[in-house]
């Protein structure tokens, strides 16, 4: 029996649930060879309740636990089991990965785990994995002993620590030799709900395509070489907001001051030390018209100021003690930036760190917006920031403030990219 004449008989795919946790969602669905394959139709068979649209994938050792018929019957699509399928044009694992807002392994071999840890790609399976866009979720099935095998919990250590691979189950139980321990795998239902849960993380996939640029952290302004003008700005804004925005399916680049954040995933970062470099690094991403970015968010705190002298040597306490240190402005970089603008592309955000009440602290950022010509002002209310877990900020644009909120760097960047995501789309 085809997957055809079983879904002729009245036995085939599970209609999709309207109004369901996963509505619009794909599943891929990759099965590995354990008992508890079966179980994996029961995976999908519950997703598809919930709306989802589920792309079975099998290894050739799951294939002798559960027939692909099945898993093609319930998902209404044929289960992709070989990476070289001549019938499939282009790459099958970039495919299904593109479609796939999360990929789930369901049951996990201790193989596909050691492989999964080591990076491999020698199936189709373990390619999917290493090419998803979104979470991947795996559900561990085996023997308490190979669970409990310090090479297993070596991989599973790896994994964890990668933060790549989420895991759901194993859990205590009986397993399939009768008897009982850790290795049972996570019950469907559980499964499905850590689906849901790992989706209720993912960011809209609103600036796909786009091009954005993230200034972050302070500038080094040099005085000697082993001297500098600096200030306390710790880059986490500018790194949050880079962040998000590549979940969000933008193309970063993030200009960072120095600063020892590490590189946030998917973004492409260019280090720099002063206002001058900053400039430098600026011109070269954006163009001469300015092109090269959808978007410019200056997240960074430059210095307004640079010594006037750079000593060539390192200014000694014997020399002669000096009275004041002479400095000169540094440029306003996203003035320049807006006032070269033609039009409305690239969208120009700034910030501004203001003291005094909400309505002083908006009237100086409608300055800056008129200023330096910018389509968004993030205020942030300075005494109710700095020194803060999280920052009370007010989002001003030629229309208006929003009014204040208190919300991590992460919510604000968020509410951020909300404002301009809705600026890109007109
Ligand atoms: N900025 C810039 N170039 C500078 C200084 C600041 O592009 N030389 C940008 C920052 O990245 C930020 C905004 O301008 O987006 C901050 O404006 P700024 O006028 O520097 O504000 P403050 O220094 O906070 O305030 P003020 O100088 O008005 O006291």
């Amino acid at each position: 029996m085809t997957a055809e004449t079983e879904r002729t008989n009245g036995s085939g795919p599970v209609p999709g649930g309207k109004g369901g946790a996963l509505e619009g969602r794909t599943v891929a669905l990759a099965v590995t060879g354990s008992i508890a394959a079966y179980k994996a139709v029961e995976v999908a068979r519950l997703c598809i309740k919930e709306g989802a649209k589920v792309v079975p994938l099998m290894t050739s050792s799951a294939t002798r636990f559960v027939g692909p018929v099945t898993l093609s019957g319930i998902c209404g699509e044929a289960a992709c089991l070989d990476m070289w399928d001549a019938r499939f044009e282009g790459e099958m694992h970039v495919a299904i990965a593109e479609r796939a807002d999360v990929l789930v392994v369901v049951p996990a071999t201790a193989d596909v785990l050691a492989r999964l840890a080591g990076g491999r790609a020698d199936d189709l399976v373990t390619a999917t994995a290493l090419c998803a866009r979104g979470p991947v979720l795996v559900a561990p099935a085996m023997h308490p002993n190979m669970w409990g095998h310090p090479a297993v919990q070596r991989n599973v250590d790896e994994l964890r620590r990668q933060g790549r691979v989420r895991f759901v189950g194993p859990v205590d139980g009986p397993v399939a030799s009768g008897e009982s321990g850790m290795g049972r795998m996570a019950e469907p239902a559980a499964i499905v709900r850590a689906i849901e849960q790992s989706l209720g993380e993912v960011a809209p996939r609103d600036l796909a395509g786009k091009r954005v640029v993230v200034t972050a952290g302070p500038t080094y302004e040099a005085l000697d070489p082993v001297r500098f003008l600096g200030n306390r700005s710790s880059g986490k804004m500018g790194f949050a907001i880079a962040a998000r925005a590549a979940q969000r399916g933008a193309r970063v680049v993030l200009v960072a001051g120095p600063v020892g954040l590490p590189t946030p995933d998917g973004v492409v970062r260019r280090d720099v030390e002063s206002a001058e470099d900053m400039r430098r690094a600026l011109a070269e991403e954006l163009g001469a018209s300015l092109d090269g970015a959808d978007v410019l968010i200056m997240a960074a705190a430059i210095a307004d100021f640079r010594p006037a002298e750079v000593h060539a040597a390192k200014i000694k306490k014997s020399s002669a003690e000096p009275s004041a240190i002479a400095l000169v402005r540094n440029p306003d970089l996203l003035s320049e930036i807006g006032h070269a603008r033609r039009g409305t592309s690239p969208v120009l955000v700034g910030f501004a760190l203001e003291t005094g009440d909400d309505a002083s602290v908006v009237a100086y950022a409608r300055q800056k917006l008129a200023s330096k010509k910018v389509d968004l002002v993030v205020a942030n209310a300075a005494h109710e920031s700095l020194g803060h877990a999280t920052n009370r900020v007010s989002i001003v644009a030629e229309g208006g403030a929003e009014a204040f909120f208190q919300a991590d760097k992460n919510e604000v960047a968020d509410r951020l990219l909300d404002r301009v995501s809705k600026r890109l789309r007109g």
